[in-house]
């Protein structure tokens, strides 16, 4: 028997616009799941401007909420101020709490896997080419030909040199994520693979 209540975390990484919402979305639906957007604490932390320290640390629910969190200056400004170990240690315990909370959780970012939560049942690492997700955060801001590719392509090439390369918890596969490159992987095939995954550690715990 599964005990209850049921301790089961989902941790979702990889590089900018792979698609890991749309995964961690449908996985959380499916499985009954809470979710976590953790690159919107980040995105928050940046747009609230100040001392980024001090607005990790008075952070509340109605700052990931606002307007424009999902905009590239958003994105580029939450890269900037995700590499302060101290913006990042203040974000740290709701994290964990959130990744443990009773009845499952799923959680997707940078580091859920490797820093967050080492202990989750299942880690993915979810990544496709740089163009390609260039390709899908152009269209996801509504394809607007003003703002174009090579741009959005440019700075998604940027956000990731900085997330991979940073000293504080930089981005990369923990040595036992399930990789699911989509570059040419539709989202029900990656989702599928995921489901499978998690089925089988579900079945493990019981
Ligand atoms: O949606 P997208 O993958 O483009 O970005 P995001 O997940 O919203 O994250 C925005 C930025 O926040 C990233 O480029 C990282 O620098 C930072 N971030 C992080 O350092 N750690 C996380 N767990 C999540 C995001």
């Amino acid at each position: 028997m599964t005990s209850f209540p049921l301790i089961f975390t989902v941790a979702i990484d990889g590089p900018a616009a792979a698609g890991k919402g749309t995964i961690a979305r449908i996985l959380a639906q499916d499985f009954g799941f809470a979710h976590l957007d953790s690159g919107l604490l980040y995105r928050a932390v940046a747009v609230l401007g100040g001392d980024p320290v001090a607005a990790a640390q008075r952070l509340t629910a109605a700052d990931l909420t606002r307007p424009n969190l999902r905009s590239l200056a958003a994105g580029q400004a939450a890269s900037r101020i995700a590499v302060i170990a101290e913006v990042r240690a203040a974000l740290t315990d709701f994290q964990r709490r959130f990744a443990r909370q009773p009845g499952g959780a799923v959680i997707d970012g940078r580091d859920i896997g490797t820093v967050i939560c080492p202990e989750a049942e299942v880690k993915l690492f979810v990544t496709a080419s740089p163009e390609v997700r260039a390709q899908r955060r152009w269209l996801e801001l509504g394809g607007d030909a003003a703002q174009v590719m090579a741009q959005v392509l440019a700075e998604v090439q940027e956000r990731d040199r900085r997330d991979m390369q940073r000293t504080e918890s930089p981005l990369r596969p923990a040595s036992d994520a399930l990789v699911l490159d989509t570059t040419e992987m539709s989202v029900a095939e990656a989702t599928s693979r995921a489901h499978a995954a998690i089925s089988a550690a579900l079945r493990r715990q019981k």
